[in-house]
């Protein structure tokens, strides 16, 4: 099943490192960070998992819960935490789901047959608390992803929903952001008192 921007992301139980879960109760009212890896016990996997312990300070200022997944059992996910822990000089507290008979991973698409029939391929779903998927993102197993840019689009998802703004390319916070074509010139000026930069009818720019 493919899973979209906007759809509802899917219910599922499984057994995790942390205990077992029901995806959404655990989700609660917060955002999550759900991401695949291929197997326990491999090297790019074990640098993503040591940053994303690395990052817990960062994600839990954006109320983002991280969660991995891959077609490993309980046991083997908490043998490799150690070496997790170990060589990338963390500890990793968020729970990590076993999927050895890859229902999850089916339900999710992580499984690219023509990748792998067993291991799951690199894939990010960053959920709302409303349960909506906001983004998604495929890497292939050779590649680790990139940890700025997942805080980085969290942090402009965010920043959309309070302030009703669009973001540029290669933004950063700090940086203007874009009031979107869908909000008219009189609505802008009340909402952006400080003023905005019209480069175009559709292209209008403002600093927050
Ligand atoms: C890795 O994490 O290093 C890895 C896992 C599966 C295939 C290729 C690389």
């Amino acid at each position: 099943m493919s899973i979209r921007i906007g759809d509802i992301t899917p219910d599922f139980t499984a057994e995790t490192t942390n205990g077992p879960i029901q995806f959404h109760d655990w989700i609660g009212d917060q955002w999550a960070f759900f991401f695949s890896h291929p197997a326990d016990f491999t090297p790019v996997c074990t640098t993503e998992m040591g940053r994303t312990a690395q990052l817990a300070e960062q994600f839990a200022e954006r109320n983002v819960k991280p969660i991995g997944l891959s077609t490993d059992s309980v046991d083997e996910h908490n043998k490799w935490i150690e070496d997790v822990n170990d060589t990338q000089n963390t500890v990793l507290k968020f729970p990590i789901v076993a999927d050895a008979d890859l229902k999850i991973a089916k339900m999710y698409d992580m499984i690219h047959p023509n990748e792998s029939e067993t291991a799951a391929v690199r894939s990010v779903f960053i959920i709302d608390p409303n349960k909506k998927v906001r983004l998604t993102l495929t890497y292939p197993m050779n590649v680790g992803r990139n940890f700025d840019e997942i805080l980085r689009v969290i942090d402009a998802l965010q920043l959309g929903d309070s302030k009703k703004i669009a973001t540029p390319a290669d933004w950063v916070p700090g940086q203007d952001v874009i009031i979107p074509p869908s909000v008219s010139d009189a609505d802008a000026q009340k909402a952006f008192p400080q003023g905005f930069t019209t480069l175009r009818p559709y292209l209008r720019t403002v600093k927050l």
